[in-house]
């Protein structure tokens, strides 16, 4: 079996805050039908993959659509955006800096540092 160049998820929890009233689409079940209609349109099916998750810990920035192996996460993501994801990012391997969330703002294992875990596994 082959892994997929590309894995994107979508989180189906955000609720895009007044800052992202920006004219566009924000709703993550449009957003994610519109990704995966444009994977197939171009025959990618087999090597990408969108698929819904909950909540991934970002919801300040909008909707969050995060793109795996390659770690890039993007913020305030709108149905109109689905169509240069694929072909940009996923095929062109471009990052979109109007979406990407920086590194530094990103909470990925903060949380986990924080609980410190003793080596005898109590805490
Ligand atoms: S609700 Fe979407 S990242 Fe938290």
């Amino acid at each position: 079996m082959s892994k997929f160049t590309h894995h994107l998820f979508i989180c189906n929890k955000c609720k895009p805050s007044k800052k992202f009233r920006d004219g566009k689409t924000h709703d993550s079940g449009k957003l994610r039908s519109a990704l995966k209609k444009e994977i197939k349109r171009l025959g990618l099916k087999a090597e990408v993959r969108a698929n819904d998750s909950g909540c991934l810990d970002m919801c300040d920035d909008g909707q969050i659509v995060v793109i795996y192996p390659q770690a890039i996460w993007y913020g305030g993501v709108a149905v109109e955006d689905a169509e240069r994801i694929i072909r940009e990012t996923v095929l062109e391997g471009n990052v979109l800096e109007d979406l990407r969330i920086p590194d530094e703002r990103l909470r990925c294992g903060k949380r986990a540092k924080s609980a410190k875990v003793e080596p005898n596994g109590s805490n």
